[in-house]
């Protein structure tokens, strides 16, 4: 009886804990955005992996490892659920690792291939990510289910991740780059487009504009936070009170150099963040 009790009490604290966000790098940080902008009571623990990115050119066995070191740093941190907010290691590690933790864990792309199977007509749906998320199929896995005949095309635009932490956001560079790697997908008429990478969101005027107005462009970010609210629902854990004053409602950890990572996400994110820590990913 009495351990029922404390279940219950440890239940109640454990909706006032955090969610932890983890990506490659800075580009995870439109993922927080969302879940920041959609649940605004909610605490976050943000790990950039700056010292190892790119994930999107590496292994599976390396995105697996570096993924589990960072999933046993953020269970130090207590939080209640982990979003896994990078497409490669959404693609390649999630499914092993949420085997073998006892909290929530979701990834943006069943959320990404959800949406886009719901919103195609022609049943032409085109993704652009990493080599690694490309390569994985697993877009088209996850829009199958839903959608069977659907005909999903990938299409891997490695040059993007290093244009947008370059910050050519909107930038002729960017856009003959773009046009070079749309066309072949503009050629096969979809009209349904994941922006299957952490950073494409950022360059998403550009993406739409080259690619054309008859292409709805998907997000996997926006629906991943409804999905992550709905879970937090369902487990109970939905933090229902107002961030106290002077509380420190996000923390920023990352594994190398601190304050690029600082200049970029106070580009992006409307809070303006004083710090970011460094952590030795390794020992993890
Ligand atoms: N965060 C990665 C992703 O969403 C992009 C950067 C990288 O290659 O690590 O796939």
């Amino acid at each position: 009886m009495v351990r029922n009790m404390s279940n219950i009490e440890d239940r109640e604290q454990k909706k006032y804990a955090p969610i932890g966000v983890f990506d490659s790098g800075v580009g995870g940080l439109t993922v927080a955005r969302e879940i920041m902008r959609q649940m605004p009571h909610e605490k976050i623990v943000y790990f950039g992996d700056t010292a190892r990115v790119p994930y999107g050119s590496k292994s599976k066995e390396t995105v697996t490892k570096f993924s589990r070191q960072i999933v046993r740093f953020l269970q130090t941190q207590n939080v209640k659920a982990i979003v896994v907010a990078c497409n490669t290691a959404s693609a390649v590690a999630l499914d092993e690792i949420e085997q073998e933790i006892d909290i929530p864990m979701i990834g943006v792309v069943k959320p990404g291939a959800k949406v886009a199977a719901r919103t195609t007509r022609n049943g032409k749906i085109g993704v652009i990510g990493t080599e690694s998320t490309i390569g994985s199929q697993v877009y088209s896995h996850y829009i199958k289910e839903i959608h069977p005949d659907a005909e999903v095309i990938g299409k891997a635009c490695p040059l993007f991740v290093p244009l947008v932490e370059e910050g050519l956001l909107q930038d002729p560079v960017t856009d003959e780059i773009a046009t070079r790697y749309l066309s072949e997908l503009i050629d096969i008429d979809i009209d349904t487009l994941i922006l299957g990478c952490t950073h494409y969101p950022l360059i998403r005027s550009t993406v739409g504009r080259i690619i054309g107005d008859k292409v709805t462009l998907v997000n996997p970010a926006y629906e991943t936070a409804i999905e992550l609210r709905n879970l937090l629902e369902q487990e109970n854990l939905l933090n229902d009170r107002e961030p106290r004053l002077g509380e420190n409602q996000y923390s920023f950890y990352v594994s190398d150099a601190a304050d690029r990572f600082k200049r970029f996400a106070n580009a992006i994110l409307k809070y303006g963040i004083l710090s970011a820590k460094n952590v030795n990913i390794e020992e993890y």
